[in-house]
């Protein structure tokens, strides 16, 4: 028997597809009473991981328990796990209560339970319509009806933003806060942060297979150390200048600025004037989590360094501040 935790235990799972590492010793777990954002750009693994916990592909290595148990173990896992995969396909011709009676029928649930789901996803108006004739929000709303059948404490969504407007977005935020309130397990994937941002407690980031963040959003955020951009008229001189008085660390923004950390605009400021180097610009960096986000998954697509704009000196790539294991990201 599962425990009825409602856990989702992910422990150095591996996926090899060939010369392809799809996803590679990746280690998470999600608690109940949650809804946790499983984030990654296209390619970055999710969809495999998520196949993997579901029974529908084999591990190269490691493994995953649902409430305690590999998902083959679970018995009826339809009562305790629902999911929604990536392009689910309904018969055509089948109307939508009847795609879930059939569902039903399989996992030994009532067939009123069809109307109760319907509703609940708010699809209640369209039970007798054709299901093939849906929009992808419908499909989406639909796909997540069938995995709610079993009244399950656990739900794997993947991707299921795709193809939402923007109402479909907010509605479906509120289902998965409520369902997690109810001390129910929320994992839902997607290629897009800002989509997720609003709807989840905390986020495992992969890129390549691997983990580049786990924890709270809210950790993430304030892990920020905001910068000090500026652009003087003579870069090269208050870099020196900067270097002199041993101010923060500094680099050069794709935009041709110099990007200052763990300083106050009024320090830059002050020694510029000081040393009488004009500046045209200065300004507290505001950090999105968009950025953030590209940032953590870039190397994915990390191709030629940026160049850097022409009379700059050229700059030694330091250390990236986002990369996990320096006390802020990484597992744990
Ligand atoms: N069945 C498969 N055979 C070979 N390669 C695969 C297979 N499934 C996924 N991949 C590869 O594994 C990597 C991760 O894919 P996927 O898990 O779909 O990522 P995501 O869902 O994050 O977009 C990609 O490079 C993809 O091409
Ligand atoms: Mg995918």
């Amino acid at each position: 028997m599962h425990d009825g935790s409602g856990r989702i235990v992910v422990q150095g799972l591996t996926k090899q597809f060939g010369p392809v590492t799809a996803v590679n010793n990746l280690s998470f777990t999600v608690e109940p009473g949650s809804v946790t954002g499983f984030l990654g750009p296209n390619g970055a693994g999710k969809t495999t991981t998520l196949r993997m916990l579901l029974g529908l592909v084999t591990p190269t290595a490691g493994g995953s328990t649902i409430c305690g148990l590999p998902f083959a173990q679970l018995g009826n896992p339809g009562r305790v796990v629902g999911a929604v995969l990536e392009a689910q396909g309904f018969h055509p011709g089948r109307s939508a209560r009847n795609h879930l009676r059939v569902y039903a029928a399989a996992m030994g649930v009532p067939d009123q339970r069809a109307d109760e789901v319907l509703h609940l996803v708010g699809l209640g108006q369209a039970a007798n319509r054709s299901a093939g004739a849906f929009s992808l929000g419908m499909k989406q709303r639909l796909a997540l009806a069938t995995a709610l059948l079993g009244d399950p404490q656990v739900l794997v969504l993947d991707e299921p933003a795709n193809g939402l407007d923007p109402e479909g977005i907010v509605w479906l935020r509120a289902f998965l806060q409520s369902f997690a309130r109810s001390g129910r397990t929320v994992l839902i994937s997607s290629h897009l942060l800002g989509e997720v941002e609003q709807m989840v407690d905390q986020v495992v980031i992969i890129s390549r297979g691997q983990t580049a963040y786990y924890g709270p959003l809210e950790t993430l955020r304030a892990s920020q150390q905001s910068r000090v951009l500026v652009q003087p008229a003579d870069p090269q001189a208050l870099v020196a200048k900067l270097q002199e008085s041993g101010i923060g660390s500094i680099e050069w923004t794709q935009d041709g600025r110099l990007a200052i950390s763990g300083v106050d605009r009024k320090e830059v400021a002050d020694l510029a004037m000081s040393s009488g180097i004009a500046l045209y610009d200065i300004q507290q960096e505001v950090i999105d989590l968009e950025q953030l986000f590209f940032r953590l998954t870039s190397g994915q697509y990390s191709g030629a360094p940026v160049p850097s704009p022409t009379g700059y000196p050229p700059q030694p790539p330091g250390p990236s501040p986002w990369q996990p294991g320096n006390g802020w990201g990484g597992q744990g």
